[in-house]
């Protein structure tokens, strides 16, 4: 893992200290299917996109496979130490990917693309439901026509049953952590309290964020979606063509413009 000692403190913001450490969590998630699963929905829409936005594109992980299966990508999202992990990962690979710092509320990309993606949880990040009918609003201006847009959200049975009211733990020789969530059942928000223990040197030191997301329904985002004129809009239960069941952790939403 990289020294990062320059940048100290303790309670941060969300996804500043994690960023460094998110791949290492995150290594078990195959990138790879994921990205094969984006594949085949171009595929389902007999559709071959060309220029590709990733909204909270993270460390890049999706976005520099993109890069490298051919697509033109741009990765955009609010914390630049994620897009840092990301820059320097597509520098290492080889790739060419544009990535930007940008709150997807206030998007500012090309117009006419051809496909804009939002995936592992970016939308449950916006946690009301003006902000998230603009973004949805946004998003539909900048595809040229035909386009998809195509995101992901935890479910609510996720949010509420799965994460919200347990904690998690895990310890590896550098890195420790304990998340702990709450589910707000009234404002439908989940908290998750993360304490991390990072290596420098012989000492761990200690850092906490907060990271908060909104449960919404698959009818709530239908609702939204109903009021922009897209000519298709599916949903499945990720990583499949089929409906989402009550029991869906991640559902999956396609439009098409
Ligand atoms: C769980 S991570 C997912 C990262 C990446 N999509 C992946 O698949 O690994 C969620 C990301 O959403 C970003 N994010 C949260 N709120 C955002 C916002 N308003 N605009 C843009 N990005 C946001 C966070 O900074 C974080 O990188």
């Amino acid at each position: 893992m990289k020294n990062y000692a320059n940048i100290r403190g303790d309670r941060m913001e969300a996804y500043s200290r994690f960023a460094y450490v998110y791949d290492m969590l995150m290594e078990d998630v195959d990138y790879e299917g994921w990205v094969d699963y984006v594949e085949s929905i171009f595929h389902r829409y007999e559709t071959k996109p060309k220029n590709i936005a990733e909204l909270a594109c993270g460390t890049g992980n999706i976005s520099n496979l993109l890069a490298f299966r051919g697509y033109h990508v741009i990765g955009t999202d609010l914390s630049e130490d994620m897009l840092s992990v990301a820059q320097e990962k597509a520098v290492d690979l080889g790739m060419q990917v544009v990535y930007l710092h940008q709150d997807m509320r206030e998007m500012m990309l090309p117009n006419e693309l051809d496909c804009i993606l939002c995936v592992c949880d970016g939308i449950n990040y916006i946690l009301h439901d003006d902000d998230l009918q603009n973004v949805f609003q946004s998003v539909y201006e900048h595809l040229k026509r035909g386009g998809l847009f195509i995101f992901d959200i935890s479910s609510y049975y996720k949010l509420s049953h799965i994460l919200g009211k347990n904690t998690f733990a895990e310890n590896y020789r550098d890195v420790s952590y304990i998340w702990e969530n709450y589910f707000d059942e009234e404002k439908r928000i989940c908290d998750f309290d993360l304490t991390l223990f990072i290596r420098e040197g012989k000492l761990y030191r200690k850092y906490t964020e907060n990271h908060r997301q909104r449960a919404y329904t698959e009818d709530e985002i239908l609702g939204m979606l109903g009021k922009i004129p897209y000519r298709k809009i599916e949903t499945f239960d990720a990583f499949t063509f089929h409906p989402p069941a009550g029991e869906s952790e991640r559902i999956y939403f396609v439009c098409q413009k």
